[in-house]
């Protein structure tokens, strides 16, 4: 097994901690949800499909001997988003951590959608994000009095947008700007706030949307990473744990892009040279040593 493949922190790093991660019972959210579990945290996952939840959480609690509570929640609602955070606060007393981590995406040429549909992306990621933030922040500020985490799961492209995607690339932008934002305004109320920005890990919600049909064939996500893989589990879960738990107290504000180099690879200006066979180097090197003094 591969280092980055094994639990990273110390047993007992959450414990105590009542976490709520939307979009808990699939995907990076589950990974997430597993792993907080082993380091003795109580989570809430929440989404709209309650069958899916409860059947993630009796695999979690199987596997992990941890406590899951499961709430339907369309993120979209303010008023379902409230009802959950109560139903928080009622089965887990208190909550420490928030892991906005829901989503909603799909590839098409803009020009195909319709308002509803883009809407729709917008929707689920910035507003539902918007949503559970004000919720719970405005519960630790005004009732809670106690210290918060909150955990936004971006991508990449919310820095250097993307065709195809640009619902979501416009949402992820918007909850970025709303981490950095809020990381300053409420520090004041012991509020950190953090994102992380995978690359590509495979989970059946993103590429059945992102690579449908032939498309996975075409294009070889692992081609596009200088690391030359997709990205494993367990190392988003070792950095979403850390980033959650107090020993990353001074980190606030920060985005860690965890994606093998992969959007830097699209960036720099000269990183098509990589195609160049070695043996071409001296002969480019004579060639560049030749026009010196000219
Ligand atoms: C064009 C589409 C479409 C498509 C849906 N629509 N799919 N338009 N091309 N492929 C349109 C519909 O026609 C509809 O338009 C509107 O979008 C809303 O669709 P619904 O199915 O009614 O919405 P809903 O049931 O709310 O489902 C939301 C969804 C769906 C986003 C469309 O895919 C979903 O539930 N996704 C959740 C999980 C998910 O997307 N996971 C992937 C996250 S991956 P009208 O005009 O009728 O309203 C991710 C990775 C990023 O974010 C980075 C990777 C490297
Ligand atoms: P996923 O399994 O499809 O996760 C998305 C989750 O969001 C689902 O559990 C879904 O559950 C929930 N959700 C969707 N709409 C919702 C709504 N309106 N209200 C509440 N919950 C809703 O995909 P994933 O790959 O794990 O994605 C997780 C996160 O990682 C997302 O933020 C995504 O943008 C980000 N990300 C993923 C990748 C990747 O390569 N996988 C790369 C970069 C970023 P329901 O359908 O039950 O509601």
């Amino acid at each position: 097994m591969n280092t980055y493949e094994k639990s990273m922190l110390k047993e007992g790093a959450l414990d105590g901690k009542s976490i709520i991660v939307t979009g808990g019972g699939s995907g990076l959210g589950k990974a997430m949800t597993k792993y907080f579990l082993q380091l003795g945290a109580r989570v809430l996952i929440t989404s709209r499909n309650i069958d899916k939840l409860r059947k993630s959480a009796q695999e979690l609690e199987a596997e992990t001997g941890g406590q899951v509570v499961c709430v339907a929640c369309d993120v979209r609602s303010w008023q379902e988003v409230e009802a959950m955070k109560e139903e928080a606060i009622e089965k887990l007393g208190k909550i420490d951590i928030l892991v906005n981590n829901a989503a909603g995406n799909f590839i098409s040429p803009t020009e195909r959608l319709t308002h509803s549909a883009f809407d729709s992306i917008l929707d689920i990621v910035l507003k539902g994000t918007k949503n559970c933030t004000l919720s719970i922040g405005k519960h630790w500020i005004n009732t809670q009095k106690t210290s918060g985490t909150v955990l936004n799961i971006v991508t990449t492209y919310a820095w250097t947008g993307s065709s195809y995607v640009v619902p979501s690339a416009c949402a992820k932008a918007g909850v970025l700007a709303m981490t950095r934002s809020l990381a300053v305004e409420w520090a004041k109320y012991g509020i950190r706030f953090n994102a992380i920005a995978p690359g590509p890990f495979p989970t059946k919600g993103a590429w059945d949307r992102l690579l449908p049909g032939e498309l996975l064939e075409k294009f070889d996500m692992a081609k596009k990473v200088p690391l030359g893989r997709v990205g494993n589990y367990q190392e988003l879960a070792n950095l979403a744990a850390y980033l959650v738990s107090d020993f990353s107290a001074y980190i606030n504000g920060e985005v860690v892009t965890i994606d093998g180099g992969e959007w830097l690879q699209g960036a720099g200006e000269f990183n098509m040279l990589q195609a160049l066979p070695q043996e071409m180097w001296d002969q480019l090197e004579a060639l560049i040593k030749s026009k010196k003094s000219g």
